[in-house]
C-alpha cells in the first residue's frame, strides 16, 4: 500500500550515524522496510530470519553489500540462534546499539475458541511473545555493560483493543507490551531504553496466514485478495486521505532509536491515525451518526 497524499518524510539523514543494529524477521514487510530505512540513516545492521539465505543475501547486497548489512538465517524462538546472532553483530560490527525484535506470525484465523487448538496457539506465542523476550534477553547482554541502548518490538493494534485477531494473536500482542514495560522499569537503571511500536493493518505477507489456501494461486488472485484487504482497512480506518505504508511504522521505529527519543522509554507508540483511541460505534462525530 502507498501513501497516496501523504509527502515523504524529510530526508534527516544521518540519524542512525555510527549505531549498529539487529532487526529480527528483517527479510520482508515491515522488518524489510526498518533496514532500508536505518542504512539510508547510517545505521550498520544485522537481519536474523527464516527465509532462505538467499532472499536475505539479495537484500543485503541491495542495502550496500558486506560492509554494511548481513544476513543471518536463523529462528528467533530457538535461544541458540538470537544468542548467535547477537554475537555474530557485536563481533562484525563493534557492537550493538539497537534491537528491532520485529518477527511475528499472525497464526490461523480461528474464531471459534473451541476449535483453536493448543499446537497454534503455542506457536503463535513462541514466535511473538519468546522470541520478543530472547531478543531482549540477549541485547541486554551487550547493552547492560555498556550502559546505553534501545530495544524496540513490533506489538500492533491487537495490543490495545480486542476483536482485530485470533485469540493467539491479540493475547501475545498484549504480551509484547507488558514485557516492554516491565523491561523498560528494569533497565532504567543502566541506562537502556525499551518500547514497542504498534502498526495499523498493512497487506504484507504476514497476513496471508489467514489465507493460505491462496499462496499458491495466480498474482491475480493474490492482488485481488491484497486489494479486497486494503480496502476493508481503509473503510475501518479512522484517519482518512491517508494510506499506511510499512515505511511509516520503520519512521516511528527510527525515532525510538535514535537519540531524538532519548528520554522515551516504556512507550506503545502507535501508528494507527487514531484507530485505537476511537469508538467506532458511537462515533458522534460521523455526520451520519447525529
Ligand atoms: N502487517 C500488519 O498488518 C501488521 C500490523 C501490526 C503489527 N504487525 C507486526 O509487524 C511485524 C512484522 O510483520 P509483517 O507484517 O512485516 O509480516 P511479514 O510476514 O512480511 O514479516 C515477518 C518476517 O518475520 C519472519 N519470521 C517469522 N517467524 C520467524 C521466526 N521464528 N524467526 C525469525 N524470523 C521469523 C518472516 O520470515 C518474515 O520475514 C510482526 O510482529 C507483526 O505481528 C503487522
Amino acid at each position: 500500500m502507498s501513501s497516496s497524499t501523504s509527502a515523504s518524510p524529510p530526508s534527516l539523514s544521518g540519524r542512525l550515524e555510527g549505531k549498529v543494529a539487529l532487526i529480527t524477521g528483517g527479510a520482508s514487510g515491515i522488518g524489510e522496510s526498518i533496514a532500508r530505512l536505518f542504512i539510508k540513516e547510517g545505521s550498520k545492521i544485522c537481519i536474523i530470519d527464516t527465509e532462505d539465505s538467499s532472499i536475505g543475501k539479495t537484500l543485503c547486497a541491495d542495502l550496500g553489500g558486506d560492509a554494511h548489512a548481513q544476513y543471518i538465517h536463523g529462528d528467533v524462538t530457538i535461544e541458540r540462534d538470537v544468542q548467535q546472532a547477537v554475537d555474530l553483530t557485536v563481533a562484525k560490527f563493534g557492537g550493538l546499539d539497537v534491537m528491532v525484535n520485529n518477527a511475528g506470525i499472525s497464526g490461523p484465523n480461528i474464531t471459534d475458541i473451541r476449535e483453536y487448538n493448543m499446537t497454534d496457539f503455542n506457536k503463535v506465542f513462541d514466535v511473538n511473545v519468546n522470541g520478543v523476550f530472547l531478543g531482549i534477553k540477549h541485547a541486554a547482554r551487550i547493552m547492560i555493560p555498556r550502559r546505553k541502548g534501545s530495544i524496540i518490538s513490533i506489538a500492533s493494534v491487537a495490543s490495545k483493543v480486542g476483536g482485530l485477531g485470533s485469540h493467539g494473536y491479540a493475547g501475545s500482542k498484549h504480551a509484547v507490551v507488558g514485557l516492554t514495560k516491565n523491561v523498560a522499569a528494569e533497565m532504567g537503571q543502566h541506562g537502556v531504553r525499551v518500547n514497542c511500536v504498534s502498526p495499523y493493518a498493512i497487506p504484507t505477507k504476514l497476513l496471508f496466514d489467514y489465507r493460505p489456501d491462496l499462496l499458491n494461486s495466480s498474482t491475480e488472485v493474490l492482488e485481488d485478495y491484497k486489494t479486497a484487504l486494503i480496502k476493508f482497512t481503509e473503510t475501518c480506518a479512522n484517519l482518512k486521505g491517508v494510506s499506511l505504508s510499512s515505511k511509516d511504522v520503520a519512521q516511528a521505529v527510527l525515532f525510538l532509536a535514535c537519540d531524538e527519543s532519548k528520554y522515551v522509554s516504556g512507550l506503545n507508540l502507535t501508528v494507527d491515525g487514531g484507530f485505537t483511541s476511537v469508538n467506532h460505534t458511537l462515533q458522534h462525530f460521523i455526520p451520519s451518526h447525529n
